[in-house]
């Protein structure tokens, strides 16, 4: 049996958490031979519910789930902590402006960024689920000088799922043989849901469906799904949204399978042209506990203006936020070659280690 793993998650006692723990403590995520420690975050009003949850895991009797702790502040919960699940955020109430919602959020992520800092293991791995996700990684990430931007990562792996199960229920097909979707950009109604490097059964999926179906049913279907939940539910999205937040975490950490793409919110490392400096959805390949852009996928005109019009989404809100975000991280996050963390140090003036070490010289994201 391995040496257990600490496992933070704030926002413990909400809707997302209640079908997640339960995952997490049975191995999904990590693997049916990693016990867990978790550590639960809520804010002081919701310290009781959290606590009938951690009731009802110890119920579990779970082989896996070796210590539960709870707390009500991140200080304290991120202490030692190799993974960190940040759900809780500050919800968008009536009458609120997405503006309005972005700064109450700034100032939840900009602590929880120094606390990470100051009180995590220097190899934690971040997903940010809060809403606006992207944007909340980039804020939580800037706070946090001591860590790399690349440990920092945003949800859109529902964005991905909701496009796989949705062209899986359109075409007959098993969501197992649909491969290489990949979702752009941000987490919200500008993303761009992109099939045209996906396959069924190894055959080109565009071939598959109308091209008119593709973008007037399909892409809005995919973009407003949130919503479209909402308005059955009452509530959002939170079985699938546990379910997306554990693929996420298990490619991460234990690879993706060979020859799949997933689609992550990381940071841009300028690839596709996209700006540097933002958490943008890609398509990425994971090993070893890295994640790697996949590059070269040919994109036809109107891919692009798609996938320019959710980044400018993402400009917006960081110019929104701004006066927010500390100017002394500002030059890491726009160059990620001077802080990967691989073992060796790659600057951005191409000085480094040897080309013959191509394996070290690979500009991969850590
Ligand atoms: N990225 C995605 O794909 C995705 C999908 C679904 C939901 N979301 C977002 O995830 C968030 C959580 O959703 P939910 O349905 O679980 O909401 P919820 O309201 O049921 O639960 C949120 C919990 O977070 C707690 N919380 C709030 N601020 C906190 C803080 N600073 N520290 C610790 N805990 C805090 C609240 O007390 C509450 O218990 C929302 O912002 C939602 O919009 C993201």
């Amino acid at each position: 049996m391995r040496r257990p793993i600490r496992i933070a998650v704030t926002g413990a006692a909400g809707a997302i958490s209640n079908n997640l723990l339960f995952k997490i403590a049975s191995g999904e995520m990590m693997g049916t031979d990693q016990p867990v420690i978790m550590q639960l975050i809520e804010v002081p009003g919701r310290m009781e519910a959290l606590r009938g949850i951690a009731m009802e895991l110890e119920d579990c009797a779970f082989p896996l789930l070796h210590t539960i702790t709870l707390h009500d502040n991140v200080e304290e919960g991120f202490e030692n902590i190799h993974y960190a699940l940040l759900i809780g955020a500050y919800p968008r109430g009536p009458g609120m402006e997405r503006r309005d919602l972005l700064e109450m959020n700034a100032e939840i992520f900009a602590r929880q960024g120094k606390a990470l800092n100051d009180f995590a293991n220097r190899d934690v791995k971040i997903l940010v689920v809060g809403n606006p996700a992207n944007t909340n990684a980039l804020i939580a990430s800037r706070n946090a000088p001591k860590l790399s931007p690349s440990q920092f990562t945003a949800l859109t792996r529902l964005d991905h799922n909701r496009a796989k199960g949705i062209l899986a229920n359109h075409t007959g097909a098993n969501p197992k043989n649909i491969s290489r979707i990949v979702v752009w950009g941000n987490h919200s109604t500008t993303q761009y849901p992109d099939l045209h490097h996906a396959t069924i059964l190894d055959e080109p999926a565009m071939q598959q469906i109308s091209e008119e179906w593709y973008r007037s049913v399909y892409i809005p279907k995919v973009q407003q799904r949130g919503g479209e939940i909402i308005a059955a539910r009452g509530q959002s999205s939170a079985a699938s949204a546990a379910q997306a937040i554990v693929d996420h975490m298990h490619d991460w950490v234990l690879g993706t399978s060979p020859g799949e793409i997933v689609s992550m919110g990381i940071f841009s490392d300028g690839s596709y042209g996209i700006q540097k400096g933002i958490v943008y959805s890609f398509p990425v390949r994971c090993d070893y506990g890295r994640y790697q852009i996949v590059k070269g996928l040919e994109i036809n005109e109107w891919g692009l203006q798609q996938m320019r019009l959710t980044e400018q989404e993402l400009l917006d809100e960081k110019s929104a936020v701004n006066h927010l975000l500390p100017t002394a991280t500002a030059a890491s996050h726009e160059d990620l070659s001077i802080c990967l963390r691989s073992g060796v140090t790659l600057y951005a003036d191409g000085t480094g280690p040897q080309a013959s070490s191509k394996y070290l010289t690979t500009n991969r994201v850590l």
